[in-house]
C-alpha cells in the first residue's frame, strides 16, 4: 500500500478490536478500487466516545465503523443519522458530513444483500429469528421492513424479544412481530414451514458442539437456516437444519456486505460481484478458514 499525503484515513472504533477483519476488507477493498484510502482500528473507552467522534472530525477523518460497546453510545455524538439506524437505535458506519458524522446501519445492510445473494427472500416468509440481542434488533427490523409475513422472536430471557417486538410493531404500525421464550418452541405453529435466523452467540467458537434448541423436531419446521455466526464456518446449528434437508448459510457474506455497503458510503463507488467474491476468499485466508 502506498500510504501518501493525500491519502484519506478510516478507522474502527470499538473495544476490543484488536481481532477485526474489518481492516482485511477495507484494504483490500482500497486497493481493489484504487482509491487513496487506508483503514486502521483504533481502540476507544466508553467515557472516550465523544472525544474520540469530535477529535476525529478534527483530524479530517474520512470515516468510521463502529463495534461492540457503542453501537448504540454513539447516536448522541453524530450530527445526523439515516431514519433506519435511528428506528434500529444502533449504528455501526459513521460517515463525515458537515460538521460531523452521519450514522448508518449498514449490518442491516449487509444481511439484505447477503440473503439476495442466497436466494433466500424475506417478503411473505415466516421467520424464526433466535436471540434478542444487538443483532436480533437489527435482523428484526430487516424482516418487517421487508415484508414478512409472521416473525416469531424467541430469546431465553422474555423481556428482550418483548422490547424489540415492541419498537418494531410500533414503528410499522402493526403486529409483525411475535416475541417468545426459547423454551416454548415446541408451541409454534406446525403448519408452516420457517426461515430461522440465529443470532444468539451460542455455537461461537471455542463453542463449536453448542446449539441454543438441540431437538431434531425443531429442525423439521425449517427450509432455510440462517446463522450470523462465522467461526467455525458451519456451526452446530447450520448442520442440524441441514440434516432435516434445510438449505443453510453462514454469517460471513453478511460481515462482507456490510464492509462493502459502508465502504462505498465513504467513497461514493460501486464494488461490483466480482469485487465482492474476490474481497470474499481473501477474507475466508485472513481467518484461516478452509472450507
Ligand atoms: P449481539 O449484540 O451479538 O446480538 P448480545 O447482545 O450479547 O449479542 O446477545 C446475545 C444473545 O444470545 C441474547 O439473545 C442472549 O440471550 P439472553 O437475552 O437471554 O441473554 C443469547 N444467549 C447467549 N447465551 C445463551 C444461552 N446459553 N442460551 C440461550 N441464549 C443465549
Amino acid at each position: 500500500m502506498d500510504i501518501k499525503g493525500t491519502t484519506r484515513v478510516c478507522g474502527l472504533i470499538g473495544n476490543p478490536v484488536e481481532h477485526s477483519i474489518s481492516p482485511v476488507i477495507h484494504n483490500n477493498l482500497a486497493r481493489m478500487c484504487e482509491i487513496d484510502m487506508l483503514y486502521t482500528t483504533f481502540k476507544v473507552e466508553k467515557n472516550d466516545i465523544r472525544a474520540a467522534i469530535t477529535g476525529a472530525y478534527a483530524l479530517n477523518i474520512l470515516g468510521m465503523n463502529v463495534t461492540v460497546p457503542h453501537k448504540q453510545a454513539v447516536i448522541e455524538s453524530l450530527v445526523n443519522i439515516d431514519p433506519l439506524a435511528a428506528s434500529i437505535g444502533a449504528v455501526n458506519t459513521l460517515v463525515r458530513v458537515d460538521g460531523g458524522y452521519k450514522g448508518y446501519n449498514t449490518d442491516i445492510l449487509g444481511l439484505k444483500r447477503s440473503l439476495e445473494d442466497e436466494n433466500f427472500p424475506i417478503k411473505d416468509e415466516n421467520i424464526i429469528i433466535l436471540g434478542a440481542g444487538g443483532a436480533s434488533r437489527a435482523i428484526a427490523f430487516l424482516c418487517a421492513t421487508e415484508e414478512a409475513k409472521k416473525v416469531y422472536l424467541l430469546n431465553r430471557t422474555l423481556d428482550k424479544a418483548v422490547g424489540i417486538a415492541y419498537a418494531v410493531n410500533e414503528h410499522m404500525g402493526k403486529e409483525v412481530i411475535f416475541p417468545m421464550e426459547i423454551k416454548d418452541y415446541g408451541s409454534l405453529p406446525r403448519d408452516v414451514k420457517y426461515m430461522c435466523i440465529q443470532t444468539t452467540s451460542v455455537g461461537l467458537h471455542p463453542h463449536d458442539e453448542d446449539v441454543v434448541i438441540d431437538d431434531s423436531s425443531f429442525y423439521q419446521l425449517i427450509h432455510t437456516g440462517v446463522d450470523v455466526i462465522y467461526n467455525p464456518y458451519e456451526t452446530a446449528f447450520m448442520k442440524m437444519c441441514r440434516k432435516s434437508g434445510a438449505k443453510t448459510c453462514n454469517g460471513m457474506k453478511m460481515l462482507l456486505y456490510q464492509g462493502i455497503a459502508a465502504f462505498e458510503l465513504w467513497n461514493n463507488v460501486k464494488v461490483d460481484e466480482t469485487k465482492a467474491k474476490l474481497l470474499y476468499e481473501l477474507m475466508k485466508k485472513g481467518m484461516h478458514i478452509n472450507e
